[in-house]
């Protein structure tokens, strides 16, 4: 009897499977839905099963493997940050300077591993292989639009009416826009200035470039205590917010301006009201982190700089990357996403908390000091915030400290000079948009030395 029972228990058990497993309508209808409607990976699924398995390498934490990274014995190498080494970055050289030198933007790097599967891009060996698009340009209808969109989400640019010109980096639009602001008529060359403490760049190329039709004169305040402000040849860097100390500055000299909005992002400064000037110019670099994908781009108001700019873009390299558009555009999608309040507020909480623990250490120190912050409206976020610049820019206060990076030094700190900004080298400046590993092992560092000031003053 019990052996009858269990076989037709069996047997019912059995028919049930069968039922479930054909017919779509009952219960697994769902499920054979999805299955039917997702494609079949052909040729994209070897790629991701690389790059996913390049991401599933650990690094402990502290580096990072990439696809295109060395190989060795068959594996891809973790490259690991500033003070770790070994061949999964676990080991932390306790002697090893912490430096706080570049302005190398990877604390959004845990955003973008949050988003992974949203900004992943694949690009099939036939991606765009001409110069130009379908419309004959060489910049994305696509990203420039959500460029646009960009900006009017944060309300820093205006940018209805206005042209738009893509670059290698904001680095290659600053100098094709000196190219397009400098006179190729006047008998003598237009002259370039910046506002001291300035960004190193600035001058760098314009000497490098060596050009007939410009020149660099240095800093705009000392040229207008010597001279009467003839403003006609005059091209006016405007860095707001300015490497290295965070100020939003404003042109001095009544010339052309080049309004460098590398900073203008909410992360870093409260957006008081979108900037509307001739020529401003963006660089993804310091808005999502990504230096590396090399992007920048220029808004123009008039047509004639427009065209010109245009044309040093063009005869420089012919366009931008597809490949780098493509990216950006993926990456400006997310950034824009619920009205760019995810990405913005992560950023800006990363910043604000820096912000926090560096002013805490600084205020127990005599011998340092670092720039007074502000506060200011804030139009994208809605209220008054203080700015969380990328820099700190740090004054040594003793007298006998009148070269602060050295001072920074001998507490193995690397910092960036004072001169190196055109400003006295009792100044330096610290970086604080490196990996949060860079980040902490500055504080500790900054730490250390403030807390030998103040026991050495005891002990007097
Ligand atoms: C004020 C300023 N402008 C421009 C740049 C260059 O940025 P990009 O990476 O777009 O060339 C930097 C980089 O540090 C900068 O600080």
């Amino acid at each position: 009897m019990k052996k009858y029972h269990y076989g037709i228990c069996l047997l019912i058990s059995i028919a049930i499977n069968i039922i479930f497993s054909m017919n779509p309508y009952v219960g697994g209808r769902e499920k054979n839905q999805e299955i039917s409607c997702r494609p079949s990976l052909s040729w994209s699924e070897k790629a991701a099963i690389e790059a996913e398995a390049v991401a599933a390498i650990s690094c402990s934490g502290h580096g990072r493997a990439f696809v295109d990274g060395s190989i060795s014995y068959g594996r891809t190498v973790c490259e690991c940050y500033g003070c770790y080494g070994g061949a999964d970055c676990s080991e932390l050289s306790s002697e090893c300077v912490a430096d706080a030198d570049s302005g190398d933007p990877v604390y959004l790097e845990p955003f973008w591993m949050q988003h992974a599967a949203d900004t992943a891009v694949v690009i099939s060996g036939w991606h765009r292989m001409s110069y130009n698009y379908a419309d004959d340009t060489m910049m994305s209808i696509e990203l420039e639009n959500c460029i646009r969109k960009l900006h009017s989400i944060v309300g820093n640019a205006i940018t209805e009416g206005r042209y738009m010109v893509f670059g290698v980096g904001s680095s290659q639009l600053l100098s094709a826009a000196v190219y397009a602001l400098s006179s190729e008529i006047s008998s003598s060359p237009s002259k370039v200035f910046a506002s001291k403490p300035f960004y190193p760049i600035y001058k760098d190329q314009t000497v490098f470039f060596n050009s007939n039709n410009f020149q660099f004169k240095g800093d705009t305040n000392s040229w207008q205590l010597n001279n009467s402000t003839n403003s006609t040849d005059v091209i006016e860097f405007v860095t707001s917010p300015n490497n290295p100390d965070g100020e939003l500055k404003k042109p001095v000299l009544r010339g052309k301006t080049i309004y460098d909005h590398a900073y203008f992002w909410p992360e870093f400064t409260p957006i008081p009201g979108p900037s509307d000037h001739d020529l401003m110019i963006f660089t993804l670099s310091k808005l999502t982190g990504h230096a590396g994908t090399r992007f920048g781009w220029a808004i123009i108001k008039n047509k004639d700089v427009y065209e010109k700019v245009l044309k040093y873009i063009y005869l420089a390299d012919m366009g931008i990357s597809k490949d780098t558009q493509l990216r950006v555009l993926k990456l400006l999608k997310v950034a824009i996403e619920e009205d760019g309040k995810p990405f913005f507020e992560f950023a800006y909480n990363q910043m604000r908390e820096r912000w926090e623990r560096l002013t805490f250490v600084f205020s127990m120190s005599k011998r340092f000091s670092i720039q007074k912050r502000h506060p200011l409206h804030c139009n994208f976020f809605h209220e008054t915030r203080l700015p969380s610049p990328a820099y700190a820019w740090v004054k040594c206060e003793r007298e006998e400290d009148d070269d602060c990076k050295a001072v920074l030094e001998a507490a193995k700190i690397r910092s960036s000079s004072g001169s190196t900004f055109g400003a006295e080298d009792r100044y330096t400046r610290l970086s604080l948009i490196k990996s949060q590993d860079d980040f902490e092992l500055l504080l500790q560092r900054l730490t250390q030395l403030v807390f030998l000031e103040n026991t050495s003053i005891e002990t007097l």
